[in-house]
């Protein structure tokens, strides 16, 4: 086990003193960056990258040459559970990911295997592992799963949806159906980000992209009661150090509090919040990450300065925010663009950690 030669983004997480807000950035490995179109035409495609160790360390490890990040994410997917499932994933140019079975019936639940995250998935945790090396205590390296009800969407729509009509036609007219599936697909996230963090891992993110498309009510029942679940399964401790777990709703900002109640360390947020207002209604129990609207990084670089110059301010004094874009960086950003983001907060937070 190697020490880390810079611990900011862990630090922050449990709201201890640092230096300089800690920034990454979601989606930080990909295709706005010329090397990882280059790495991923040599692995064939995307699912091909995902499964190749040393290829897949090779992304996560690019964006960390060019910029100043204070951790790595796992270069994988969300999909590979359902895939590991027998689920059939595919990628049709242009129209992002599909699923040869999707899901439309209770039997189609009842049959769902458990993938073992030493088997069918052993190749995340074989990239974990290389990754971790490949890192040699540089930064943490972060972890990561869809929520339940995220995987769930595209299992029953067959890939990414707008309006989610056959997933909320099984919400609510066979809510027996989605129930077991979300619990299903709970116990496998627990399992496999478990496995993740024996492999490696030292701290979590759970990426729940669309449970915003719901109710109050319904978000509460399909999405927050599974990764509830979920936290309370983890392990939270590992190598002698915390293992901070982050959970993520898009659009969820109305459910800060909610979303703090389920013990996560940390609260991602996107750009629809005023950082200020997340701080006083959470600040106290959990640390924020975020927030900046990610299309900022098509602007000029003094605009992209005074906006993370704005979200700093309103955090304000002391430890406890990860700086991160609201959701994941845009394919035709300028990489420079992402640099200048980077080097602003580094630059312009020193100020409020005195
Ligand atoms: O640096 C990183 O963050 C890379 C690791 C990563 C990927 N996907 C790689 C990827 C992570 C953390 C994800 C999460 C993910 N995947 C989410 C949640 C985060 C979010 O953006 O809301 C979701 C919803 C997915 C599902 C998914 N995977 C979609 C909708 C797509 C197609 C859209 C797209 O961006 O092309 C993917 C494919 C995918 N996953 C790519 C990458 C780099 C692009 C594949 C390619 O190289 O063509």
């Amino acid at each position: 086990m190697t020490e880390l030669k810079n611990d900011r983004y862990l630090r922050a997480l449990a709201k201890e003193p640092v230096d300089v807000t800690p920034v990454w950035m979601m989606r930080q490995a990909g295709r706005y960056l010329p090397e990882y179109k280059a790495t991923r035409a040599e692995a064939g495609d995307f699912m091909s990258l995902c499964k190749n160790a040393e290829l897949a360390c090779e992304v996560t490890l690019q964006p960390l040459r060019r910029f100043d990040l204070d951790a790595a994410i796992l270069f994988s997917d969300i999909l590979t559970i359902p895939d590991a499932m027998g689920l059939g994933l595919y990628f049709e140019a242009g129209e992002g990911p599909r699923f040869k079975n999707p899901i439309t019936r209770i039997e189609d639940v009842k049959q769902l295997p458990h993938p073992d995250p030493e088997g069918e998935l052993q190749y995340v945790m074989n990239a974990v592992r290389t990754i971790r090396k490949g890192l040699d205590g540089a930064v943490p390296l972060i972890g990561f799963s869809g929520s339940p009800w995220t995987l769930a969407t595209y299992m029953v729509e067959g890939g990414s949806s707008k309006a989610f009509t056959k997933i909320k036609k099984m919400a609510f007219a066979e809510p027996q159906t989605l129930h077991l599936l979300l619990d299903k697909v709970a116990d496998s996230v627990i399992s496999y980000l478990n496995a993740q963090i024996k492999a490696g891992a030292q701290s979590v993110m759970i990426f729940d992209t669309w449970g915003g498309v719901l109710s109050p009510r319904d978000y509460q029942l399909f999405s927050l009661q599974y990764m509830h679940k979920i936290v309370d399964g983890l392990i939270r401790e590992n190598e002698g150090r915390k293992v901070p777990v982050t959970l993520f709703t898009k659009n969820g900002g109305m459910w800060l509090e909610a979303i703090a109640d389920t013990g996560c360390d940390a609260v991602g947020l996107d750009w629809t919040i005023d950082i200020a207002d997340a701080k006083a209604r959470v600040g106290d129990r959990v640390a924020l990450q975020g927030n900046m609207d990610p299309s900022m990084l098509y602007a000029p670089a003094p605009r992209i300065e005074e906006e993370v110059q704005h979200i700093l301010a309103g955090f304000g004094e002391g430890s406890g925010h990860v700086f991160n874009l609201g959701h994941g960086i845009h394919l035709d950003v300028p990489p420079e663009n992402a640099g200048v983001f980077v080097e602003a907060v580094h630059k312009y937070s020193a100020k409020y950690h005195r």
